[in-house]
């Protein structure tokens, strides 16, 4: 099935399995993927290791001229770089998840932000998984999905992420960054996560992954008109 060169955005709340999916369209469809909240956790990081972030989640100004010297880069496998330094292990921590909505609530952040996203863009066939790509980055987007699940199964899945990865984290402590998380992104003034108007919506809370990708297959043959 070959799809015509357009940018698809996935936008919806925490472990939704937006990456998942978003991935698996583009290996699908020979699209590029990529990852808009590796970039606000890498200046959450970034941040972090500069000292511009207190433990009460208070951004110092000082954060805005500092993203003058930031340089971050996907590699192989899309994996995050900040300079020469991989920190795709450190971007998915819970100290990470714990200061990322903060970080990117802040609007000159999110300009830094967008504008490596827009470059992305304009090379077309992309897909992009976010808060704001259909509403805020690209809301030109000509395929755009809003997806939702309930709360007790992207927590037990964003815990068993974790602990497959290695690390013990406390169910309630994913849940409590879950919510936190949701709440702010959602309540910001720059770019809320919202669902656009023409976002399809994906609630995949009983949904196998097949079943998903069954849905999205269907979905673009019929936007698409495509066999
Ligand atoms: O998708 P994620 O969980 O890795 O995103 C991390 C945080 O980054 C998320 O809590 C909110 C923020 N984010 C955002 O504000 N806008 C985006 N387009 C993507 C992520």
């Amino acid at each position: 099935m070959k799809i015509p060169d357009i940018i698809i955005a996935i936008d919806g709340y925490s472990s939704t399995g937006k990456s998942s999916l978003a991935k698996k369209i583009a290996r699908k469809f020979d699209f590029l993927y990529l990852d808009s909240g590796a970039l606000y956790r890498g200046v959450t990081l970034f941040a972090q290791e500069e000292g511009l972030i207190s433990r009460l989640n208070t951004v110092n100004p000082a954060l805005k001229e500092a993203l003058g010297g930031l340089e971050l880069h996907f590699g192989a496998e899309g994996k995050l770089y900040m300079g020469p330094r991989c920190i795709e292990q450190q971007i998915r921590s819970l100290e990470v998840s714990g200061q990322v909505s903060p970080i990117a609530a802040v609007p000159y952040v999110r300009e830094w932000v967008d504008e490596m996203l827009h470059a992305f863009g304009r090379a077309g066939r992309i897909v992009m998984d976010g808060r704001d790509i259909g509403t805020a980055v690209f809301p030109e987007a000509q395929l755009k999905i809003f997806m939702t699940a309930s709360e007790q199964v992207r927590a037990q899945r964003r815990y068993d992420e974790m602990v497959a990865k290695g690390e013990t984290p406390l169910l309630e402590e994913v849940v409590k960054n879950l919510r936190e998380r949701d709440y702010i992104d959602s309540h910001r003034e720059t770019a809320p996560l919202r669902r656009a108007e023409d976002a399809f919506e994906l609630d995949n809370s009983d949904m196998t992954f097949e079943e998903e990708l069954a849905w999205v297959q269907g979905l673009i043959q019929g936007k698409f008109g495509i066999l």
